[in-house]
């Protein structure tokens, strides 16, 4: 093994070992995991401070097709889409994410596949997916390049992903970055000023986090066609009476989204 395996193997013990203990949006209600009203709560609140989620993601778009999320967390995108017909298989680095997954689907009455695994080492054949999409999770994954071969490698030709890795060229960096610094908190052993803010957006002892600007991930999602790009706004996330209009899809902010389809796109037909 060499030495960068190891050491990522190390840090992507870290990562699991955090977002285990701390599964995605558990953090903004105090209910009791995994009961009907904490998913009630959970999906309310992610919906109300990130309202362009809905319109962006299009969840009733994919009714038939076979969907993959990966980084699922507690499955509450995973079940728009169902919800919306697509046929759901959802992925997670944690164990207690796919149990609360699991439970929360069984509360639907809706099926789904979900699993623990890795995103950097998919358990799918290759051309399995109709859409792959992930929110806010290959940018926490030691080898994000990795994790976008997979992505690419799981997708049908025609295809399409949906995306969101952190915007490093917004506003909510370049102010949020040096206040943090200022503040005085940032750790001995920062990999880089930028890295640690982002790494700090997601909770304190969270391992890992990075950024990227457009023309990063123009070069990382090469062999993708027709990418979009969609920068939204988390500050109503903390501020939410900034923004008088939440059905807007907002243009500032700390978010990077993309959609593609696959270059082969001529050879699925309907799509
Ligand atoms: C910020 S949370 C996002 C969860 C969910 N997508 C959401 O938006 O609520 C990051 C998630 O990515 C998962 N994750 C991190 N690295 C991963 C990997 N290599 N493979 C699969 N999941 C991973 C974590 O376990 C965690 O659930």
């Amino acid at each position: 093994m060499k030495m960068t395996d190891a050491n990522d193997d190390a840090l992507k013990q870290q990562v699991r070992e955090y977002w285990n203990a701390h599964p995605c949006g558990t953090q903004f209600t105090h209910l009791e995991w995994g009961s009907k009203q904490f998913f009630d709560e959970v999906e309310r609140f992610r919906y109300e401070t990130q309202p362009f989620m809905r319109k962006l993601m299009e969840f009733d778009n994919f009714r038939g097709r076979r969907l993959l999320e990966i980084g699922c967390g507690l499955g509450t995108d995973l079940l728009q889409f169902a919800r919306g017909g697509a046929i759901a298989t959802g992925v997670d680095l944690t164990p207690a994410s796919i149990e609360l997954v699991k439970k929360r689907f069984a509360l639907e009455g809706i099926p789904v596949d979900a699993r623990v695994a890795d995103a950097e080492n998919l358990p799918f054949p290759d051309a399995s997916f109709d859409v792959v999409y992930s929110f806010g999770v290959l940018h926490h994954t030691p080898n994000t390049q990795k994790a976008i071969d997979e992505v690419y490698r799981v997708l049908k030709p025609g295809g399409r992903i949906i995306i969101m890795l952190y915007h490093k060229d917004s506003i909510h960096v370049f102010l949020g970055a040096p206040l943090y610094k200022i503040s005085n908190k940032l750790r001995a052993g920062a990999r880089s000023l930028v890295e640690d803010w982002v790494r700090v957006y997601d909770g304190a002892e969270n391992p890992l986090g990075k950024a990227y600007s457009k023309s990063e991930l123009r070069k990382m999602f090469w062999r993708f066609k027709d990418l979009n790009f969609a920068v939204c706004d988390p500050i109503r996330r903390k501020y939410p009476r900034l923004r008088p209009d939440p059905s807007q899809v907002p243009r500032c902010g700390q978010l990077a989204q993309s959609e593609t389809p696959k270059p082969t796109v001529g050879i699925l037909a309907g799509d």
